[in-house]
């Protein structure tokens, strides 16, 4: 398995392209399965999930065209034509779900498109249990039958999907996304009501009104559907990725370097940018991009909670808590989203972190240094933030399971050597003699 290998000290300078987010092109990409005409998205990342996704897709029947590399904004991006003219199955097998939990969102399209799915219930990051109960309970409510036999989730709507009200007990990003899709083609209205207000489901939502959804209260918690009886395709440019534009915001301020992340949209990442300038980083949106700076200032440690939209993202904690590992005193870093998400935090201490984990809350008390060890990658935001610790960090970190930042960073060791970092990817081959 590859590994990455860093040696920490440099201040980071200069400029990072934020390519198109993960996390929003998922679900627009599954958008496809809902009409049979061709829908073009560009700026979309070259990531594993992505490419993942995109094989479950084909083996549903849809066409899928790379019409090359850059787009139209002139930066990398990938530009794909889905069309799905007829479904070739139903089917979402074990093999391909389990690679990614996102796969769940093909169950609401197909349902629409086909009135019948089948599909394996998810694998994903290690990161809790992530159930799909929300997904499954907004579904029943627009009329699918459901079943669990096998690990599959066999789902039918004879009758054609109905709408009504949903009510989520909790936030959830993915039920929001499979519910709405599956809504667009139901007969009636439906409202969403404690539906999560992600960035994310905001990109989804407009694609899908391009196509010819009726969506109101897009970027709110109650998002009111009048069902269409057909969707036709369309062109969609996928937002950049907020994820990663923090990640790059934490590697400026932890080094202590000045970068400018060029496709930043500032909106979407305030939670983010708020904790680092209370941490005493000096962040500016300039046009087309966002600066991040740390000028010999030290850190001030600041108590973060993660929270649904427009709350601090789960998907920053274990970034933020590299750069609070060096702060001046104690800071108190509460997960509410995910039950196991503190990985990070044994390997951060290996590296001579001072945290302490009770519950969901972890108390991270400053230290001037952090030494490089030996570390090992354990889910994708984990892993991310043993990179930005090894930036940091005095000697060389050495990354394992970097598999794992695969899934969601695209072209992290280039962008960061860019930027002057001491970062190199050393292939599995190089493994066997070492
Ligand atoms: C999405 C993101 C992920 C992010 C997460 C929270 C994608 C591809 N992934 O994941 O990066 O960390 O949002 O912002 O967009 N839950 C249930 N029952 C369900 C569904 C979820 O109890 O049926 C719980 C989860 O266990 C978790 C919470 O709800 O505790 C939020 O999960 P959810 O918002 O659904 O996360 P994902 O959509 O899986």
């Amino acid at each position: 398995m590859d590994r990455i290998r860093i040696t920490g000290g440099v201040p980071l300078e200069g400029d990072i392209p934020i390519s198109g987010a993960k996390n929003a092109a998922l679900p627009l990409m599954v958008a496809s399965l809902l009409t049979d005409e061709p829908l073009r998205l560009s700026n979309l990342p070259h990531l594993v999930d992505i490419s993942t996704l995109a094989n479950l897709l084909t083996s549903l029947g849809v066409d899928i065209v790379m019409e090359g590399d850059a787009d139209d904004g002139g930066h990398i991006g990938r530009v794909l034509t889905l069309t799905c003219g007829a479904l070739s199955g139903t089917t979402a097998p074990y093999d391909l779900v389990r690679r990614m939990r996102a796969s769940i969102l093909v169950l609401g399209p197909l349902l629409a498109r086909a009135g019948r799915a089948r599909v394996s219930l998810p694998g994903g990051c290690a990161i809790g249990t992530r159930p799909v109960d929300l997904h499954l309970a907004g579904l029943t409510e627009l009329g699918a039958e459901l079943d669990l036999t096998d690990g599959y989730i066999e789902a039918r709507a004879p009758r054609g999907l109905k709408g009504s009200v949903v009510r989520f007990p909790k936030v959830s990003v993915g039920a929001t996304e499979n519910v709405l899709m599956a809504a667009t083609l139901a007969e009636g209205e439906t409202v969403l009501e404690n539906a999560a207000r992600e960035p994310e489901i905001g990109d989804l939502a407009n694609c899908l009104v391009a196509m010819g959804a009726r969506i109101d209260g897009v970027g709110t918690d109650r998002l009111v559907v009048a069902g269409v009886p057909r969707l036709s395709g369309a062109r969609y440019r996928v937002m950049p990725d907020r994820v990663e534009t923090g990640t790059f915001a934490v590697a400026a301020a932890i080094t202590g370097g000045d970068l400018t992340l060029r496709h930043a949209d500032a909106g979407p990442v305030g939670a983010v940018t708020e904790v680092m300038e209370r941490a005493g980083v000096e962040v500016t949106a300039e046009t087309g991009g966002l600066r991040v700076r740390r000028d010999g200032a030290g850190i001030a440690a600041v108590d973060v909670t993660t929270q649904p939209y427009p709350g601090f993202p789960t998907d920053m904690q274990a970034q933020v808590m590299a750069l609070m590992a060096f702060g001046d005193g104690a800071a108190v870093i509460t997960e509410t989203i995910f039950e196991n998400r503190f990985m990070h935090v044994p390997e951060l201490a290996r590296m001579g972190a001072d945290i302490t984990v009770t519950g969901s809350a972890a108390t991270v008390r400053g230290v001037p240094e952090l030494k490089g060890a030996p570390v090992m990658a354990t889910d994708l935001r984990a892993s991310v933030s043993l990179v930005l610790a090894g930036l940091a960090a005095t000697g060389d970190t050495l990354v394992s399971r970097v598999y794992h930042l695969d899934r969601g960073y695209e072209r992290l060791v280039p962008k960061l050597v860019a930027c002057g970092a001491r970062i190199e990817r050393i292939p599995a081959r190089g493994e066997a003699g070492a």
